[in-house]
């Protein structure tokens, strides 16, 4: 059970929690039983059948999302001294990428409904030394890819948590060309245990990310033979056998998601001084990962997940400001006030459970233990408050 989490009645309501079954179990076995662990035929056939899934030309299965992050980057360019411009409300991971090569983050401010990049801001901040945009689409919601688009720096989209969504025109996420990554930790829409992926419509990225995840070595070179610098980024046949088998049933495992966010988008109608999701707006769907709500301003967070905890409700800050971290704040000067939009909503953020098999009486629960929560933070602060105490 995660720390902090208490057993209560009806048990504690985790964060996450994988949809697994025989088909699942049966596909692992099968490449423990036949030997082949690593490099069989099993990435290749999952590589296709998701670049099929989401529109793409060409799939690369790698070990990680920020293992396709990293690599997506170098395809597109970005070397020391480069800048690329990204959200700093994300996973680390978006960001910690363009410093491996030793290029800075440049940030801007998001955009306060759909809470992801402001693209005019981030056309705005294009210079000579921008070598990449990398929008996140953020929770699963589509970033506003036409007007990154229009700025004819090459993009690399962070769709690890947007698996299923689709963008303002209607397409697929991962159908644009550019190189686009998804990710399959086992709180994602679908899970390889640990993975990512990289589709592109440019076959020669998918060649030099082939090859770069493979320390760098040709399709036809032999073993231990190398012509560039690459990585161990490598996604094992018993992974890609899990992500297989997970694919095929991904209509089933997104509509579960979707159902959940429904109850949810319900239930907490009765605490109107939460702020939900957005809506889809036009032909934009959200591929849903998360659900994430905004508590009222000025209230408690951190108490919050605290009584959450208490009632036996998983729920966790989420995200924290990138650019205040210590790390970025000590390495690149970034500090509080700068992106104020981001700062306000990630210290209202939490994100309560969600995963494909909760029901209702689950997400009553947590509505429940959410309200008490938050009227518990009031009369604190009522009391303390108060005159003479
Ligand atoms: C927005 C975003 N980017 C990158 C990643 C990194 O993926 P991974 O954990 O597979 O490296 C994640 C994963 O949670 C994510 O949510």
């Amino acid at each position: 059970m995660p720390s902090g989490l208490q057993a209560t009645a009806g048990g504690p309501i985790p964060l996450a929690r994988p949809l697994l079954g025989d088909a699942e179990e049966r596909a692992v076995l099968a490449v423990l039983r036949s030997g082949q662990l690593s490099l069989g035929p099993r990435g290749p056939e999952f590589e296709q059948r998701f670049a099929a899934r989401v529109g793409a030309a060409h799939a690369s299965a790698v070990s990680s999302g920020t293992a396709g992050l990293h690599l997506a980057l170098r395809a597109a360019g970005v070397s020391d001294g480069a800048e690329v411009i990204t959200t700093p409300f994300s996973f680390v991971a978006s960001a910690n990428v363009a410093v491996y090569e030793r290029a800075r983050p440049v940030f801007v401010d998001i955009d306060p409904l759909t809470l992801n990049l402001d693209a005019e801001a981030a056309a705005a901040a294009v210079s000579s030394r921008t070598a990449a945009l990398l929008p996140v689409h953020v929770f699963g919601y589509p970033a506003d890819m036409a007007t990154l688009e229009a700025t004819g720096v090459p993009i690399v989209e962070d769709a690890c948590e947007a698996l299923g969504g689709s963008y303002a025109d209607g397409g697929t996420i991962g159908s644009r060309g550019h190189p686009a990554v998804f990710a399959f930790y086992a709180n994602k829409q679908m899970t390889t245990g640990e993975g990512g992926i990289v589709v592109t419509g440019d076959a020669q990225v998918k060649q030099r990310i082939d090859s770069e995840r493979n320390q760098g070595r040709a399709p036809d070179m032999g073993w231990l033979d190398h012509d560039r610098l690459g990585f161990n980024y490598r996604l094992s046949d018993i992974a890609c056998a899990l992500g297989i088998a997970q694919l095929e049933r991904l209509d089933e495992l997104l509509a579960a998601r979707a159902r959940v966010a429904g109850l949810y988008r319900q239930a907490l109608a009765q605490i109107p001084e939460l702020t939900l999701p957005c809506e889809d707006s036009g032909r934009a769907r959200r591929g849903w990962f998360v659900y994430v709500v905004q508590l009222p301003p000025g209230a408690d967070r951190d108490r919050a997940v605290t009584e959450l905890g208490t009632r036996g409700v998983a729920a966790k800050p989420y995200f924290p400001a990138i650019h205040l971290m210590s790390y970025y704040r000590e390495r690149f000067g970034y500090r509080r006030g700068q992106f104020p939009v981001c700062e306000e909503v990630s210290e209202r953020s939490i994100a309560i459970p969600f995963y494909p098999q909760m029901g209702e009486a689950e997400v009553t629960r947590v509505a429940q233990a959410l309200s008490a929560a938050l009227r518990q933070g009031r009369s604190s602060r009522v009391s303390l408050a108060a005159p003479g105490r």
